[in-house]
């Protein structure tokens, strides 16, 4: 039998741009250390943080290791797996637009290259805002940190690989742009641009479950299902990120990229191979059936809010605009929830609902996929019945599993016909516990794997499809934020939500309530 398969990743150095930041402390620098702990960890593997600040190695490793101690899912403590890192990460003080500051890192690497014996790999990690982007690339071309570099010359010279990390720009103009400056620099197959949600493991599951079972794929289309829909519903709310977040809002910051990537994996068609371009075929090939909004669709199908004040988990939280950091007539959304259509023939006529939002009622994110209704309703006559539809839903995060809504006979002498749940939780079907996302994603750019990473195409056909929205958003006064409770399910949801034929314009909102609205999803 074949083995399964472990990502070949190479050794490299990795040169952390905003490397004193918080993403690096929360996220890469936690998941290189749960992959020492694993032993997947490339031997020679160097880490390199750039950043403003002024660390020694000495300080940066400490402050890291508090860091990795608290956001990492390596439980107790490894103290061998963080020694064995920890020798390998240095830090670099610098400017990003100063050339020279790039010089001095360029030879740095080198240094650390020849004293580890790395053997030329390079991942540039880029936690930056974006529109550090193209100087920084500019600078690092300048002094031969970045090499345009193909597939077939990797071998001999050691890969170069630039990771990306969201916002991938702010809209289309911004998001070519920046695609531009990349392509200029470099191949394609040398750019990874980040999606976490990709590397979650109910999310890869995805096409496991679609295309390794015979069951599902006759009955995914428009003959059979009724609507779906995308939640990803978080009950935190904008933490120590006001600024990027007061200048982003939810559509951008979920919608666009986590979302429509969910939903692409979950709707296109069957890949031609698992190899990276296959699979990013297909969801390109979705993305593009999407249906723009338009017209009275722009008011109609969509709903923008913002949270007020509430309880969340029995703790009193505040609104959006007292908030550290938002500006107290901020217009930002921090809800999004609309109505679309996939226009292609598998998907035809299927109403599609997508859902973010923070500070909601419950941290879920879900796909759920409703069928219709039997043809022929045999127990129609009885009385009290009402036969539900059958539901699959895929939970990717928490309580991560699958579950399928049956209908179902009531033991005993009548016949009583009541839904039931067929589940398969992860967490006690398997007992390994799932790795980090950012885990999977570093391990896959050293192993020159870019399925799980979003393409040129992609992002665009994204921004192609929210583009409309923003532009109606900036031309409308925003609605009378904010116009929900923190613990509630946002202005809209459940029937009022899940509907093909009204226009929500004219669905009276929730608004706020006294103490949020527990009511169900
Ligand atoms: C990030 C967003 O991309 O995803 C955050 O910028 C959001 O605002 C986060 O909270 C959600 O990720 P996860 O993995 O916690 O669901």
């Amino acid at each position: 039998m074949a083995e399964p398969q472990v990502p070949d990743a190479k050794a490299c150095v990795i040169v952390i741009f905003g490397g004193s930041g918080d993403l690096t402390r929360r996220k890469v620098v936690p998941a290189l250390y749960g992959l020492a702990h694993e032993g997947l960890l490339p031997d020679h593997t160097v880490v390199l943080g750039f950043g403003r600040t002024d660390f020694t190695d000495e300080a940066y490793r400490r402050h890291l290791r508090e860091s990795v101690a608290d956001f990492s899912r390596v439980s107790p403590f490894d103290e061998g797996a963080w020694r064995g890192l920890a020798d390998r990460v240095f830090y670099q003080r610098g400017e990003y637009g100063d050339a020279a500051s790039v010089q001095a890192l360029h030879r740095r690497v080198e240094e650390l290259d020849a004293r580890f014996g790395v053997g030329g790999g390079r991942m540039i990690y880029l936690a930056i805002p974006p529109q550090l982007t193209p100087g920084l690339l500019e600078a690092m071309d300048g002094v031969g940190l970045i090499r345009r570099r193909l597939r077939e010359q990797e071998t001999e010279a050691g890969y170069i690989r630039v990771v990306m990390e969201k916002p991938f720009g702010v809209d289309l103009a911004s998001a070519r742009s920046l695609n531009v400056a990349l392509e200029q620099k470099l191949e394609e197959s040398q750019i990874f641009r980040m999606d976490h949600y990709l590397a979650k493991e109910t999310v890869q599951n995805i096409i496991v479950l679609r295309f390794a079972n015979a069951i599902f794929e006759p009955i995914w289309n428009y003959r059979h299902v009724k609507r779906v829909r995308v939640t990803v519903a978080e009950t935190i709310g904008v933490e120590n990120r006001a600024h990027y977040f007061d200048n982003t809002g939810a559509l951008r910051d979920v919608m666009q990229n986590h979302v429509l990537q969910l939903l692409s994996l979950f709707t296109m068609e069957p890949p031609a191979s698992l190899s990276p371009d296959s699979i990013r075929d297909e969801k390109a090939k979705l993305l593009r059936c999407l249906r723009p909004a338009q017209g009275e669709d722009l008011a109609c199908s969509i709903v923008r809010g913002q949270y007020g004040p509430g309880t969340i988990g029995g703790s009193a939280v505040p609104g959006y605009r007292e908030e550290g950091g938002v500006p107290p007539d901020s217009a930002t959304e921090t809800f999004v929830a609309l109505r679309t259509y996939i226009d292609n023939w598998r998907w035809a006529g299927v109403p599609f609902y997508l859902t973010t939002g923070k500070r909601l009622a419950e941290r879920t994110t879900e796909i759920a996929i409703e069928f219709r209704e039997v043809p022929h309703v045999l127990f129609g006559a009885m009385r009290d019945v009402q036969l539900e539809t059958n539901l699959l839903r895929i939970r990717v995060q928490p309580d991560e599993g699958v579950s399928l809504r049956i209908c179902t006979k009531v033991p005993g002498l009548r016949m009583e016909i009541r839904a039931a749940e067929m589940d398969f939780p992860y967490g006690s079907v398997f007992s390994a516990a799932s790795p980090e996302a950012y885990e999977r994603l570093l391990l896959d750019v050293m192993g020159g794997n870019a399925t799980l990473f979003a393409r040129r195409d992609e992002i665009e056909l994204a921004w192609l499809f929210v583009e409309p929205i923003l532009a109606h958003w900036a031309t409308e006064p925003p609605p009378a934020f904010p116009d929900y409770s923190a613990g509630s399910w946002g202005p809209i949801h459940g029937d009022d939500f899940f509907r093909e034929d009204v226009c929500y314009a004219r669905v009276p909102l929730r608004g706020l309530t006294a103490d949020g609205d527990d009511s169900e999803q």
